[in-house]
This record gives structure tokens, sequence and C-alpha cells, in this order.
């Protein structure tokens, strides 16, 4: 699939069940691995970079079997992993470089990460900063980006005050700290997703949470296989509730959607829909979706205070920028931020969509595509298999 058209639809309704969280799906593969004995870890994420972790653990010594969403994975034990014979290969994957960095870092070993072009491209400084500051050795391209090597060795516990706002840094200097002499912790500017925390304590860690502050103990720590099932992606089920909310008689039952509350802010915002958003970390994944949303609403949508977003899997300020003039809106574009005129502007007409490799691009503008004039292309629609592999089907099921 090089490109895909959406055509108008009227309504959306039916049911749709997004896969599996990706975000818990990359921790449970991890902690998976370096866990003692069997963990089956069911309704896996279909995506891609879920996969790029699960061929990274492998590549480390884990035993990883992939039936559809049934994944069983045999660890041994927090020091079983072997260096990899080639350099691993996060593929589009922040969250597989960050995190596995962090497990790498401890590790006696050396090892390479590296991703596709998208992902070299992206800030890694923000996770050596601390992995160096508690004694592993990390070489990066010009000091910042992947391929990244790793010497692995003796860890030190720290306390890290984090800079930014970001998941994957918390979870890259926890991980870490599974393997630091002593205690770890990190405070974070503002709540994050706390997906690796719960994954820890699923595998038996026990993790110490007060407010925006979390430590773990390294000392004496051992990882238990489990059998978990992985909850449906709410990022993903947000291109549905977003191509529902663009008609008035849409019915649509989603189902099986995680709600942790790190993740559920989207849901208020979609209540509050035509407000200027404030950006705080808990919706980073679905403002593409907002922004594309911007031209049904009544008032528009503003977006400031999201400078990450130049930095995600494309720089999706100029991405959205882009597509949505292409399909007639008024956009203006900030350094961090952008504005996008409501209905009074006018309607949103068919287009070719150039997502630029990014997976919430393309399906964001193929929800948007549902409500305007005339059909749509998504070029390299495929993209969306990053997160989404089945998601043209679903939405072609439902919209109508
Ligand atoms: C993620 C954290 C977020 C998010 C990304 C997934 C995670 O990134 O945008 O899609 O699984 O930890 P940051 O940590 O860079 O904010």
């Amino acid at each position: 699939m090089s490109k895909k058209t959406i055509h108008p639809a009227k309504v959306v309704a039916g049911g749709v069940v997004p896969p599996g969280d990706k975000s818990i799906s990359h921790r449970y593969a991890m902690l998976a691995g370096i866990a003692e004995g069997v963990s089956e870890l069911t309704n896996f994420a279909l995506a891609a970079d879920c996969h790029s972790t699960l061929n990274c653990m492998k590549a480390l010594g884990a035993e990883v079997k992939v039936d559809k969403g049934l994944v069983r994975v045999t660890g041994h034990g927090l020091h079983g992993l072997k260096a990899s014979k080639r350099a691993l290969d996060a593929g589009n994957s922040g969250t597989t470089i960050r995190l596995l960095s962090g497990i790498l870092a401890g590790q006696n070993f050396t090892s390479k990460i590296a991703g596709d072009d998208s992902l070299n491209k992206r800030p890694m400084k923000r996770i050596l900063t601390p992995l160096r500051e508690m004694g592993a050795q990390i070489l990066a391209r010009d000091e910042n980006f992947a391929p990244l090597e790793i010497r692995g060795g003796k860890l030190r516990g720290i306390h890290y005050e984090m800079p930014m706002a970001s998941a994957q840094v918390k979870s890259a200097v926890l991980l870490a700290g599974l393997f630091a002499e002593g205690g770890t912790g990190v405070t974070e500017p503002a709540r994050t997703r706390d997906h690796t925390e719960l994954a820890l304590e699923e595998f038996g860690v026990s993790v110490e949470r007060h407010g925006l502050v979390t430590r773990i103990h390294g000392n004496g720590i051992k990882l238990t296989g489990r059998k978990i099932e992985v909850p449906g992606d709410l990022s993903s089920a947000v291109f549905f509730i977003a191509a529902a909310s663009l008609f008035p008689e849409s019915s649509l039952h989603i189902q099986g959607v995680g709600l942790n509350p790190t993740r559920t802010a989207i849901l208020d915002v979609f209540a509050r829909m035509g407000a200027s958003i404030q950006i705080i970390p808990l919706v980073i994944d679905e403002l593409p979706m907002l922004a594309a949303l911007g031209p049904f609403t009544e008032a528009g949508i503003e977006i400031r205070d999201a400078a990450e977003l130049r930095i995600k899997e494309s720089d999706r300020i100029a991405a959205l920028a882009e597509n949505l003039r292409r399909m007639g809106a008024k956009v203006e574009e900030f350094p961090d931020g952008l504005k996008v005129a409501g209905r009074t502007a006018g309607k949103l007409r068919g287009a070719v969509i150039e997502p630029h490799g990014d997976h919430r691009i393309a399906m964001a503008f193929a929800v948007a595509a549902l409500g305007a004039e005339g059909p749509t292309t998504i070029r390299d629609a495929q993209c969306a298999g990053v997160s989404y592999p089945t998601f043209y089907d679903d939405l072609a099921r439902v919209a109508e």
C-alpha cells in the first residue's frame, strides 16, 4: 500500500476494537526479556514499533515467539542478556531506543543501537545526560543522535531532576536503576504516563511514588515472568472518537480500551473541544488528531507550548500546517504550536496528503478526509502500521 484514497462519509457507526497499547507493549516486552521464566503477553500491539522492541530483545538473547496478538517471551533474569551480534535496530521507535538504552547501560557488554532516518534525527541527549551521570559510557553522533554505542557497566543510583516532561526519559533512568547500586529516583516537572512504573510493579519490582517523585532500589531485585493482557490503545481509539465527532448522527462502540488516568486527559479535551488548548504532556500523541479536527469546530483550535511536537516521528507542527493548508484550512504556525481556524473559515476539501513517514499524521488526515468535500489521497499510507497496521480497514468498516 503506497497510497490510500479516503472518500467523504456521512456517518460513523458500528464497533471498533483498537489494537493493544503500544506504550504498554514495549514495556512488557522489555521487562519480560529481563525477567526470570516465561511471560505470556496477550493482545500485544500489532504496531511495527513494538515488534522492533521484540526483535531487539531477541537479538539480546531473550526467546521470543509471536503468534498474532500472543507473544511468549522467555527471559533469563536481570543479568541474562547477551551482547547482540549485530547493531540493534529500533526502527521508527523512540520508545524502543530510549528505554532500551537504560537497560543496555547496565549490561557488562557494549551495544550499538540505531533506527530509521527519522529516528536517527531525534534528540538522544536527554537520555545520555542522566545515563552518563549513572556511570554509563555512551557515544552518540554529534553528542545527540543515534547511532548510539553504549558501553554498559557498573552503574550508581542518582536522583535526576528532569528538565523536560518525558515518560521516555523517566523510564530510561528507572530501567537503568534496576542495575544500579543504591536507589535511583526521578522528579518530573509535570506528570507523564506511568506505564513503566506500573509494569515494573506487575513484574514484581517495588516502586515508590510520591507526587512527581518516583524511586526504585536496585539492590537484590528480581523480575518474574508473568501472564498479562495488554489493554487496547487509547491513542489509537482517539482517531475513531474524532471520526465519530465529525457527524452528529454517529454512534460508535469502542471496546477494550485502557483508561489509565495518565492517558485519558484527551477525553476531557474532546469534551471541551473548540477551546484553545495549553498543552500538557498527557495528550501529546493525540495533538495531530485534535489539530486536524480544528476546521470542524466552532471556534477553531489553538495549540501552544508544544514545541516537543517538532521532534516527534516528524516535525508534527510543520506537517500539520502543510497538510491542513492543502485541504484549504486557515492555519497560523508558531515555533511552539499552531492555530487552526474553525468552521467559519470554510469547509475542508479533499487533497493529496504527505505524512512525512509519520503514522499519526497519516491517520489524522484520513479521519479529517471523511468530513471533507471530495476524495483525499494519503501518500505513503502504510506508515500507519508503525502503531496501527489495520487502521484503514477498521476505518472503512465504520465510515459510511
Ligand atoms: C511514550 C512517551 C511519549 C510519547 C511517545 C510514547 C512512551 O514521548 O510521545 O509516543 O511510551 O513512553 P516523550 O517521552 O518523548 O514525551
